[in-house]
């Protein structure tokens, strides 16, 4: 049997899928495995330490799975670990392989978002306090103004499928209207966090008409296929039979009971465990 090289997705729990989606839609001819980290999740309030640590684990658990790539379709994963992987874990044990995160592709593209030069990042607490959107950003466009907002509770109400309460209305709105009081200005608001997707509706509820919510699934796929193109050194050890497998750290009766809202279809996914 032909072994397989998938392409690793990996989450702090649901939000991931919202990324995944856009890549199998674009890039449907590829393997995939997906994990989400859902038994830990979430990761926003946690600390650098901890964040590399549970993204690492499951990470690595990928990469010994036979991933030449793994994308952390997490921001706050992104901002805390993706760097230490890059730069220590990586070499040290998977020197051919390679781990992409979501920021720098996001801010990147940034500056074709906006008219006034004022962009709104919503974000995990991590994420924001992280300064890696402001930071990111400016390398590629200096002249933008950036404010940014953490959004603690959002993630939470995601991941216990509370959003759709009227307390997850007191916090979307809360937030949203913090944003606003930092700037009058901005016309683009990020979805910096890739379970926000799924509020998008509610967030568009609070947010006046002509700010424009960026969320990152199309950007993401859009990078992706870029890289391929560049780097056909890790696209020519890509399998492709179309295949996709979904792991989750938590039960895989609730992963996938919730997983179709974020993945836009049926999911059957199994216990990773990661001791
Ligand atoms: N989807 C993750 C992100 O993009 C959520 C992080 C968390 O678990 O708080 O930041």
């Amino acid at each position: 049997m032909q072994a397989i090289h998938p392409i690793g997705i990996f989450d702090s729990g649901y939000g991931g899928l919202t990324v995944f989606k856009a890549i199998k839609e674009k890039l449907p001819q590829y393997d995939y495995i997906y994990v989400g980290d859902n038994a830990r999740a979430p990761y926003g309030n946690r600390s650098f330490e901890t964040v590399h640590e549970y993204t690492w684990e499951c990470t690595r658990w990928l990469l010994q799975q036979g991933c030449p790539l793994v994308i952390l379709a997490c921001n706050t994963a992104s901002a805390k670990a993706l760097r230490t992987i890059q730069q220590k874990d990586l070499p040290a044990l998977f020197p051919d392989r390679r781990v992409l995160g979501v920021i720098r592709p996001t801010a990147e593209v940034a500056g074709d978002m906006t008219v006034t030069k004022k962009i709104g990042v919503l974000g995990t607490k991590g994420t924001i306090q992280s300064n890696s959107y402001p930071i990111e950003i400016h390398k590629f466009h200096p002249e933008i103004e950036v404010v940014q907002q953490a959004c603690p509770m959002w993630v939470h109400l995601i991941e216990n499928n509370e959003h759709n309460t009227p307390e997850a209305e007191f916090f979307i709105q809360k937030h949203i209207r913090s944003l606003l009081e930092q700037s009058s200005e901005i016309d683009t608001a990020l979805l910096a966090c890739t379970h926000y997707p799924i509020i998008e509706d509610k967030i568009r509820k609070y947010l006046p008409p002509h700010i424009k919510i960026v969320s990152q699934g199309s950007i993401i796929a859009d990078s992706l296929t870029d890289y391929l193109h560049r780097h056909p050194e890790i696209e020519s050890k890509l399998t492709q039979n179309g295949g996709m497998g979904f792991f989750t750290t938590d039960d895989p009766a609730d992963f996938n009971e919730h997983a179709s809202i974020f993945f836009g279809q049926e999911v059957t996914s199994e216990h990773l465990n990661l001791e």
